[in-house]
Formats: C-alpha cells, sequence, structure tokens
C-alpha cells in the first residue's frame, strides 16, 4: 500500500499550503534542548527536512552546520529560499548513504509518520552508523499502531506509525541510550518524542 510517489507528489503539490497553515514554535522548547546537546559548531542532519523551517533555521541561528534532506523537489526549493546558510539534496530516508561517523546530530522530526512503520528499524540502525560516537538523535513519531492512507490538504498520503513502545525498542535496539522519551502535546497534536545518544 505504500507508494513513495504519493508522498513525494504530495508533498510537492501542499508545500504551499502546508507552510501557510503551520505554527513555526509549537516545538521550539524540542529544537532548543537538542541542539544544546550539541557539540559548538556541530554538524546536523534535518531529515525529511521540508521548508527548512523552522528546524534548519532554528539551527543554523544556533551556528550549527546544517545539512538536510527531503524527497520533495519543491519543498526543497522552498528550504533553500529560507535558509540559504544550509545544504538541501534530494534524498529518500530509507537510503540514506552518508559516510559512518559523519553528524554530531540527527533530528527528523514530523516525517517518519511518511515511511512504512517495518523499514524504521533499518532507518534507525543507519541513523547510528551516521552519527559520531555520541551524537545525538531527535525524532518524534505517531502515539499508536496505525498504517493507511487519508486525505491532507486535499491529497492523498500515507502515514505509518508503530507504537511508542516499539519505537522505543528499536531505538535501544539499534544501540542508542535513551535521554528523554515522552507523548508530548504541541500544537494540540500528541507526538511521540525520542531523545538518544549513540
Ligand atoms: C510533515 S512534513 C514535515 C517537514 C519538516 N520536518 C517540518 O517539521 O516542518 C514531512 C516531510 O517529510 C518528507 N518525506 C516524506 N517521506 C520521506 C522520505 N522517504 N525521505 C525523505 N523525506 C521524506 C516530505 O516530503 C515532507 O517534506
Amino acid at each position: 500500500m505504500y507508494e513513495k510517489e504519493m508522498v513525494m507528489n504530495g508533498y510537492n503539490v501542499i508545500a504551499n499550503d502546508y507552510y501557510t497553515h503551520r505554527d513555526l514554535n509549537k516545538f521550539n522548547g524540542e529544537l532548543e534542548n537538542f541542539s544544546n546537546l550539541i557539540p559548538e559548531g556541530g554538524r546536523v542532519l534535518d531529515v525529511g527536512c521540508g521548508a527548512g523551517i523552522p528546524t534548519a533555521r532554528y539551527l543554523v541561528k544556533k551556528g550549527l552546520k546544517v545539512t538536510g534532506i527531503d524527497i520533495s523537489e519543491k519543498m526543497l526549493q522552498m528550504a533553500r529560499k529560507n535558509v540559504p546558510e544550509a545544504d538541501f539534496f534530494k534524498k529518500d530516508m530509507m537510503l540514506l548513504d552518508f559516510d559512518d561517523n559523519k553528524f554530531d546530530g540527527i533530528i527528523s522530526v514530523y516525517a517518519l509518520f511518511h515511511v512504512p512503520k517495518q523499514e524504521q528499524f533499518k532507518i534507525f540502525q543507519n541513523f547510528y552508523r551516521i552519527l559520531k560516537p555520541a551524537g545525538i538523535l531527535l525524532i518524534n513519531t505517531g502515539i499508536s499502531e496505525s498504517e493507511g492512507v487519508s486525505s491532507f490538504f486535499g491529497v492523498p498520503m500515507f502515514w505509518s506509525n508503530n507504537k511508542p513502545e516499539k519505537t522505543l525498542e528499536s531505538i535501544k535496539k539499534s544501540g542508542f541510550s535513551i535521554i528523554f522519551d515522552g507523548v508530548l502535546q504541541r500544537g494540540g497534536e500528541f507526538q511521540y518524542w525520542i531523545i538518544a545518544k549513540k
């Protein structure tokens, strides 16, 4: 049922609408906590970076070197305009081919729920590989096991989530130690958040 093209084409169509309706300050606290754990001037990967705001812009302002990846060319075009100081590449988070031990931090917010839940363990293992020792990971996902397609800003969109216990187990099995995990309500929406360390 997963079709990458549905997600990619969907975001190409809704990019403007999505950002017009976004509360850009709703997870400033988590961005602050994450950036405080990264060494000064460190290198951060933003996975499913969207239009670069708020995440890439926030991290650049903190003096970090930011690389963003996304599968939607439209989102990447917006990101390059919004955050010219960062580097943005079209890449699928399921196929990240960066070198081992490259990043001081990886952040993936409001994006993992667009890949099949069975793939998430492999994605976390790859995040572990490309993080430097003691590198920091911040992710969020949905709060219950679910999978399906629903209408999102007028286009069909694929969603998939494991339950938090399973996500936590996958993160631990990938080798991470947990700094924080919990369900948080941000902008009226509940997500399961994890901060972990390699
Ligand atoms: C809800 S938006 C969130 C964007 C950004 N993280 C934010 O918080 O503003 C989800 C993003 O994930 C991207 N995405 C979905 N599947 C992806 C994949 N397999 N690889 C990379 N990016 C993906 C979409 O193109 C979209 O830009």
